[in-house]
This record gives C-alpha cells, structure tokens and sequence, in this order.
C-alpha cells in the first residue's frame, strides 16, 4: 500500500483481513484516522453550471443521498474488495436487499426457481409477489439436484437461493446449481447471510448476485439494521440494478452504513471464532440424552457434510436443534437459560436463541412448515462470542431442567 495514497489507499495487493480494515477509505482533507460519517442528505454547488455538469455526467460527484453518500460508498466498497465484486449497493434492510436484488429483473411472464427451505419473508417476497405480478414461481427441495434440474428445464429469469438456509440449514450445490440454472438463462441470486463472505464464496462457485442482511453478523453487534447487494456483472449491476435502487429509493442511512463499515473491520476475527465456538456446542449437544438431533453444517452428521467442505471454509454460528419432545420442553428449556438470550435476531456478538415454529416461521402453513422442517421441537441457536464454555454449560443447565 503505497503512501502517498493515504486519502484512498489501495488495498489491492492485501490479504482480505486488511482490506476489511483499509478498503473503501476515502479520507477528507482533515485526515482523520477513522471513516468520517457524512450524515448529509444533498450537496451543494458552486455554481449553476457546476449543478448541471454533475447531473450531466452521472457519478462523477455527489448529487443526493439517495443515490450515493460517501460514508455508504465507503461501506460497499470495501465490502465489495472484500468479496471480490464489481460493484455493491447498501440497503436498509436485508430483506430490501432481497427485493431489490429479484425484482429488478423480473416482470410479467418471467419465471423463478427456488428452494422451499428459505426464511419466511425470503418465501414471501417470492410466493406472493409472484402471484402479484403474473410471475411463475417454482419451489423445489434445495438438496435435490434432479428438482432443480427438472424446474430448470425451461427459460428462467431468476433462482434464489440460502446455502445454509434459515433455519433448516439445508445446503444448495452452488456450482451445480448455477451452471443449471445459467442454461436456462436465469441470473443466480445467493443470499449468503448464514455463511457469510468469511466462510463462503458464491461469485467463486457460479452466483451472479449475492445478498446480505448485514444485520446480522456485518454489523454483528446488534445494533441496526442493513443490507447489501453485490455482482461481478458490471453490465447487470449498472443498467438492471442501479437505476432499480436509485429509483425506488431503499437506501441505507449514511449513519448505519458507518456503524456497518466500521462492523466490517472485525467480521473475519469474530465470524471465527463464533463458528469455532458453534462447532464445540455442536458437539456437546450431539449425543446428549435431552437432544433427539443436532444439525450443523460443521458436523461430520449432517446430511450433506461433504457438500460443505466443498463450498465452506467453516460450519458458521448458527445451529438446530431438535429436542426430543415438543413445543412445551422447547419453552421449558428457553425459559431455563442464563446468559443466552431469547431473540429472533442472529449473528450477534450475544449467543441468540429462538423457536422458529411460534416466531419468526409461525405464519407458514402446517404444509410449508413440514416441506422447510420446522418443527415444533426445533430451536435455532446463534452462536456469540461469549465463551464457548459458558455457552454450553448454559445449554446443559437448561436441557436438565426439561
Ligand atoms: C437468510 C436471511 N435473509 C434475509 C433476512 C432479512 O434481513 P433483515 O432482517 O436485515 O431485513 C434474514 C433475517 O433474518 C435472514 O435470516
């Protein structure tokens, strides 16, 4: 990193842990150590003939907030060196990110193809959007590659898919998946929010768009809500995408992005550790006399372990897990706990833990909930950066007390 680029270095030739500390940075003439946060929603010209130069050559300056800011500009880029993209765009949320990153391409007529087992807002915008606006939307058992292969046997403009998926942790073959679905002329939309860029790399494996709720382990401090999309398809990201977004306006706040940006600079060492930990109360819990099944993609038990070691560098935070019983030991058991908190929330530096089946799934049908496995014995566990000790002997006391 040479030093006469200190306003913006060039983190090129790092190694990705330092380009989640140096990328993206743009510093003002005050230097400052630290990303300034520019909470401003326009700018300001010069002049009249400045104001129509910067309309006239779109991007070449700050015009409003709701197309660029440069704290966001900051986030996404560094993230996008991160993840080795073209281009990415910060949104309010991770579902926004979702939205947008399907709905922009597709209309009337159009098809999409993706997995029953996907976080319930993800099926929604999916299932009734469809039937909303005359697209055909195909469901399929993400784990079976001759359903993705017969719902892929006609044109397609979009697949979505979650690798591991929430809370099923089912995982999808990227690389199959995507040379299938490109055949069929479908862009492949990943939401990475489980595995995250630490652990998986879908542009490597086939994915034209990736998808973040960066409310989870980006920020991982559980502090506001983001989300981002990312492609390597220059053509895609700035005729099919940009105007979509700069359009319809689902822009993060300069302020979360900060708050973002900086949750960047520790992703890699806390995603780490967390997933260590993860795969030590995997461990504990599996076999224990309260638990009737574990599922975790670091597990040697889970269904489709080789398939993870083939696209995941680690088994990540989160976990299911079945107990044996029903709703009233899952609550008996959520009830007994000390320091792992009740919450639908995941990917924070706080262990979270939650019963899909009364919250955060509760309004899919008894069919929808079978086809996902939701059931209600199952909890889903993410994993935090307390000890991991303290995590499990937490767990222990609360399975005693069912
Ligand atoms: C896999 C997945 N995608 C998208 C989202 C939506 O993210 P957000 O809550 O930031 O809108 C979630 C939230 O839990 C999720 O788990």
């Amino acid at each position: 990193m040479a030093r006469t680029d200190h306003r913006t270095p060039n983190v090129a030739g790092l190694r990705p842990r330092s380009k989640l500390v140096h990328g993206g940075i743009r510093r003002s003439g005050f230097d400052e150590t630290s990303e300034a946060l520019f909470q401003t929603s326009g700018y300001v010209y010069g002049s009249a003939e400045e104001a129509e130069h910067a309309f006239a050559n779109d991007g070449s300056r700050h015009v409003y907030s709701r197309f660029r800011n440069p704290t966001t500009a900051m986030f996404e880029d560094r993230l996008a060196e991160y993840e080795g993209a073209e281009w990415a765009y910060a949104t309010t949320t991770g579902m926004a990110a979702v939205h947008a990153a399907l709905w922009c391409n597709l209309r009337h007529g159009d098809r999409i193809v993706a997995p029953r087992s996907l976080f319930i807002s993800c099926y929604w915008v999916i299932k009734e959007l469809s039937a909303r606006f005359g697209v055909e939307a195909v469901f399929v058992d993400g784990t079976d590659l001759a359903q993705w292969e017969t719902a892929l046997s006609k044109p397609t403009q979009a697949v979505f898919l979650e690798t591991p998926s929430n809370p099923g942790l089912e995982v999808v073959d990227l690389r199959a998946v995507s040379a299938l679905a490109h055949k069929a002329g479908a862009k492949v939309v990943v939401d990475n929010a489980f595995a995250t860029p630490v652990l998986q790399r879908p542009f490597e494996m086939g994915a034209d768009v990736v998808v973040y709720s960066a409310t989870k382990h980006i920020d991982g401090q559980g502090r506001c809500l983001g989300g981002v999309i990312l492609t390597n398809d220059k053509k895609y990201g700035a005729e099919v995408i940009h105007p979509y977004l700069r359009h319809t306006g689902p822009t993060i706040s300069p302020f979360n992005a900060w708050i973002l940006l900086k949750g960047l600079e520790t992703l890699e060492l806390r995603v780490a550790a967390q997933s260590a930990s993860a795969l030590k109360v995997a461990e504990f819990l599996e076999g224990h006399a309260k638990v009737e099944r574990v599922l975790y993609p670091g597990l040697v038990s889970h269904p489709q372990h080789d398939l993870v070691r083939s696209q995941m560098t680690g088994g990540g935070t989160m976990l299911s897990i079945f107990l044996k019983g029903g709703k009233a030991e899952a609550f008996r058991a959520l009830n007994d706990l000390g320091m792992v908190m009740i919450s639908n929330n995941l990917g924070d530096a706080k262990s979270l833990i939650t019963h899909p089946d009364t919250t955060t799934h509760s309004k899919l049908t008894p069919e929808e909930k079978v086809a996902a496995n939701i059931t209600p014995n199952l909890l889903r566990l993410s994993v935090g950066l307390e000890d991991a000790q303290d995590i499990i002997e937490d767990l222990d006391r609360a399975l005693a007390a069912i």
